[in-house]
């Protein structure tokens, strides 16, 4: 019943963020802080995350948010257990940054040192908001990822099938792009797709027709780059109905996908797992309301639970790595000052 308290720290894409928290064995985990600082004011300039522009904005962020993380918690970091980050995988110059300032504070009180796998950190957060038990199956949909994993334990995890090009976020984002929109762009064409009609424009819904979870979303924003250079040919321009038509189109013909392919995941889950009816998503694209909508009446039709963390905690954070680092930590685990950082590091 030994209450175990971690700092973590998370800079793998373009969030810096810094974490603590706190678990009694077998008692609800507590964030007692959790600090982000989102870099989408540097990068909007360019269109999209510069790495190297990424790698020093956490250079220089890390120990600010560290701080603050701290002092939220009211704390030092003599009443820290051990120290959590993201050693990968995702932009490496933002990974390093990550370890460096981990090692050196590990370095500095003589803590532990535990390297987390961000994936891992996003596939376990249903465990620290809803205590959800062992096994589960998530979906995980991000700018970066997307997969169905079999979560059974803190390293322990069987991946179903995923996307095998561009990851759905990434694909809303260049959306977003093509029609003028903010970026980031899925709560942009989410918006529009409110005032838009789904079935004016066909896109398609690539590989529903191949068996298995796999996916892909690359051709869509292909269809969505032709079907608005065909609207520009036929009337000059995109009218705001032309563009909140094609966001409502896109983003039904992504939830289909998503469904359709979920409902072959938990097919498969099930078939090993009949006694946990579990789902949980996570990832930034987690918080589309058509798509939670859409995921959440897959689960009644099937009978399953569906559980879904606040959107503060679907996005990247620093909670969620401290977390993954506790249950790893408590079950044995830990690194040296070996820990390497790593751009690409499967489940
Ligand atoms: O998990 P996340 O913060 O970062 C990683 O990719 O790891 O996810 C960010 C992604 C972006 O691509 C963003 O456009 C997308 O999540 N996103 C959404 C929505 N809110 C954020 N996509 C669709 N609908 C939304 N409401
Ligand atoms: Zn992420």
């Amino acid at each position: 019943t030994k209450t175990l308290t971690i700092l973590g720290l998370e800079s793998s894409c373009d969030d810096t963020a810094a974490a603590i928290v706190r678990q009694a064995s077998g008692a609800p985990a507590q964030i007692l802080s959790s600090v982000v600082l989102g870099q989408t004011a540097l990068h909007s300039p360019f269109g999209g995350v510069v790495p190297e522009i990424a790698a020093r904005a956490h250079a220089e962020k890390l120990d600010i948010c560290v701080r603050q993380a701290l002092t939220e918690a009211q704390m030092t970091l003599s009443d820290i257990d051990a120290i959590a980050v993201t050693a990968g995988p995702g932009l490496i110059g933002g990974v390093l940054s990550g370890v460096m300032c981990a090692k050196g504070i590990a370095a500095g009180t003589g803590k532990p040192l535990i390297g987390v796998n961000h994936l891992a950190g996003h596939a376990l957060t249903p465990r620290l908001t809803d205590q959800t038990a062992y096994p589960y199956l998530m979906l995980l949909v991000s700018g970066g990822h997307c997969q169905f994993l079999i979560v059974r334990g803190p390293e322990d995890f069987t991946r179903l099938g995923g996307t095998i090009d561009d990851a759905p976020g990434e694909a809303f984002d260049k959306t977003a792009r093509l029609l003028g929109l903010p970026q980031p762009g899925g709560p942009a064409v989410q918006a529009e797709a409110l005032n838009g009609n789904p079935k004016r424009f066909a896109f398609p819904r690539p590989l529903l027709d191949r068996p298995g979870c796999d996916m892909s979303f690359s051709g869509l924003k292909t269809a969505l780059l032709r079907t608005r250079d065909q609207v520009i040919a036929e009337k000059g321009g995109l009218t705001p109905q032309d563009r909140a038509d094609m966001c409502a189109g896109f983003q039904a013909a992504v939830a289909d996908v998503l469904a359709e392919k979920t409902r072959r995941a938990l097919a498969l889950y099930l078939f090993e797992h009949p006694a946990t009816p579990t789902i949980a998503v996570a990832g930034g694209v987690a918080a589309n309301t058509a798509i939670r909508a859409m995921l959440e009446s897959v689960c009644a039709e099937n009978s399953v639970t569906f559980t879904a963390p606040p959107l503060a905690l679907c996005t990247d954070n620093a909670a969620m790595i401290a977390y993954a680092g506790l249950e790893r930590f408590r079950a044995g685990g830990q690194d040296d000052m070996t820990l390497a950082a790593r751009p690409r590091w499967p489940l």
